[in-house]
């Protein structure tokens, strides 16, 4: 029998030196291998007597051992090896400047939500969301709206067909429901804002059934209605970027909230121009109120303990008013055209220190 101390490092050498997956595995063929050197020394057992196979054996069967140890250990070498080079061949710039002009536009409700979330979510509000198949109890009931409420009709609102049990589910006419399901399932104080589809039966030049709002609640036991206004009029100024909005809040009736009133902002209508500030006209922009007591007890809230604001604005609205987009239902039209006129640029994201919209 050849000097096996003498194979055994001339294979391990050879594994060593291998540099790549293919010719490692030439190696171990040409070692253990049906017709390699080993598995030959292997066969060649069964011609020695039996004192001579057993040591033989062992010293075989443990060279195998070490050979085929080796050369996973080396497997596993190469193939760091070879993720390495690729990490560093494959290495992205990140201080290239992207080319987003040959690429598609945000539409302007996406460009308005993520602006009016920004505003908000440097007050502290945290973005909550809800379906928009709900039922009857979180649209209505627990808003302050039982059945045969005059204000349901108002809604126009689409129904799914009756379950088995009889429940009819619809389609969210406004986001207010997702109040009832916060205060449901979190203790004040909250602070939320609600962004999200809404859906009502009726269509002409300023409604499309389905359009979007943005709800607002907050509840604590402390919150007033001059933090109601504060927080609002700072919205105003944020998201139309204009310092000097005047406002005014006018009594008006929601079953949800007590007070109630809705939002108008200054503004100037000159040659047939909006201009949002300091003007002779008013625009009116939001409802709001405090949330109404019998709400609060809807939910399992104490309204001896806890009280709060809330408000609900239209998105398509308030984009319009900021961008000038003069008819509702082209939103929806998906041409290409008015996207890229009133699009916005992808990886311009709002933010307040650099500027909402550019
Ligand atoms: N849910 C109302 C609507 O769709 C909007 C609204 C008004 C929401 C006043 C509120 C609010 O939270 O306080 O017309």
């Amino acid at each position: 029998m050849q000097d096996l101390n003498q194979l055994k490092a001339e294979i391990l050498d050879a594994a060593a030196a291998a540099a790549s997956v293919e010719a490692l595995e030439s190696v171990r063929v040409d070692a253990l291998g049906k017709k390699g050197k080993v598995t030959s020394l292997m066969k060649g057992l069964g011609q020695l007597d039996a004192e001579e196979r057993k040591t033989a054996g062992q010293r075989l069967n443990a060279l195998k051992d070490e050979i085929a140890g080796a050369i996973e250990a080396r497997k596993a070498e190469l193939a760091d090896a070879e993720i390495d080079a690729r990490l560093l061949h494959e290495r992205v710039d990140v201080t290239l400047p992207p080319r987003p002009e040959a690429e598609g536009r945000i539409h302007p409700i996406s460009q308005t939500i993520d602006e009016v979330v920004q505003i908000f979510g440097e007050m502290g509000f945290a973005v909550a969301e809800g379906p928009d198949i709900e039922d009857d109890f979180h649209n209505f009931t627990a808003l302050n709206m039982p059945p045969e409420h005059p204000a349901r009709q108002m809604h126009d609102t689409f129904y799914l067909p009756e379950k088995a049990d009889g429940e009819r589910m619809l389609l969210r006419t406004h986001t207010s429901p997702v109040q009832i399901r916060a205060m449901q399932v979190q203790e004040p104080p909250i602070r939320i804002l609600v962004p999200g589809r809404t859906y009502r039966c009726d269509s002409d030049m300023t409604h499309t059934p389905m359009f979007h709002q943005f709800e607002g609640l907050v509840i604590d036991e402390t919150t007033h209605m001059g933090h109601l206004k504060g927080c609002l009029i700072e919205f105003c100024r944020a998201y139309f970027e204009v310092d000097d909005v005047p406002a005014r809040f006018r009594p008006s009736h929601f079953p949800f909230t007590e007070p109630s009133a809705e939002m108008d902002i200054g503004c100037s209508r000159e040659g047939g121009e909006l201009r949002i500030g300091a003007g002779d006209d008013w625009l009116e922009i939001l409802g709001c109120g405090m949330v109404h007591p019998n709400v609060l007890e809807a939910c399992g809230v104490d309204s001896n303990k806890y009280q709060g604001f809330a408000f609900g604005m239209g998105v398509e609205r308030v984009a319009m008013l900021k961008y000038g987009i003069p008819d509702l239902r082209t939103f929806f039209d998906a041409d290409i055209r008015w996207l890229h006129h009133y699009g916005f640029v992808p990886l311009d994201l709002p933010a307040l220190v650099s500027g909402l919209s550019r």
